[in-house]
């Protein structure tokens, strides 16, 4: 019985790793953000129970409050949680690949709470005519409680945001390979003009 069941279980979760992958791939967010796709799913969850992942698509107004995010974490390690658009103002153009929508470190565990926030949450705000944009989160294992240099960034002000790279930041602090992600994508929609406007605020 077992010695039927133990490779077809493996089997099983042989192909929901392979699919994660083929899913950051065929929509390029491997490579345009990271080398590599993680081999778990990270659980992100917007407000109505919306659930972000394999690319599909919300609106901004779906996702402007920030979201559950839950992952299987090892007591007494620190994470850091990064969300970003590569297709900055659009993926056709994206001259200001990537645009950091929030970043949170030393985070204890799985607990979003105890999170420095160097950059906090900000929903999508993907400008008129520029289709869809895709927008990524990437969790990665800390090797300890860290020092981070950034300047922290509210969420009334996009300073710092554009141009920013996750695989950099990670480089930087030698967070090693992305352990867990996941992506929506979003278009226009008449909650953007609100959060540029709560963007230019200071
Ligand atoms: C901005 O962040 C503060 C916490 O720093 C939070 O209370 C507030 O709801 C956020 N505003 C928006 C519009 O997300």
């Amino acid at each position: 019985m077992f010695l039927v069941l133990i490779p077809l279980m493996s089997c099983v979760l042989a192909i929901q790793a392979g699919s994660l992958e083929e899913v950051f791939r065929s929509n390029q967010v491997v490579p345009d953000v990271i080398a590599q796709a993680p081999d778990q799913l990270l659980k992100v969850t917007y407000s109505n129970g919306l659930v972000a992942k394999d690319g599909v698509e919300f609106t901004p107004t779906q996702v402007k409050d920030q979201p559950q995010v839950e992952w299987d974490a090892q007591p007494g390690d620190f994470y850091t949680l990064i969300m970003t658009d590569p297709d900055a103002p659009s993926r056709a153009e994206p001259k200001f690949r990537e645009f950091k929508h929030w970043v949170l470190v030393n985070i204890a565990g799985n607990d979003l709470t105890t999170g420095d926030a160097i950059a906090e949450y900000i929903g999508s705000g993907p400008p008129q005519g520029t289709g869809l944009h895709r927008y990524v989160f990437l969790l990665y294992k800390q090797p300890g409680k860290l020092q981070f240099d950034e300047e922290r960034v509210s969420n009334k002000s996009r300073k710092d945001r554009p141009k920013f790279s996750a695989a950099k930041f990670a480089e930087k602090y030698k967070l090693g390979n992305v352990v867990a992600g996941t992506f929506y994508q979003a278009q226009y929609d008449d909650y953007v003009p609100k959060l540029h406007k709560q963007l230019s605020e200071n």
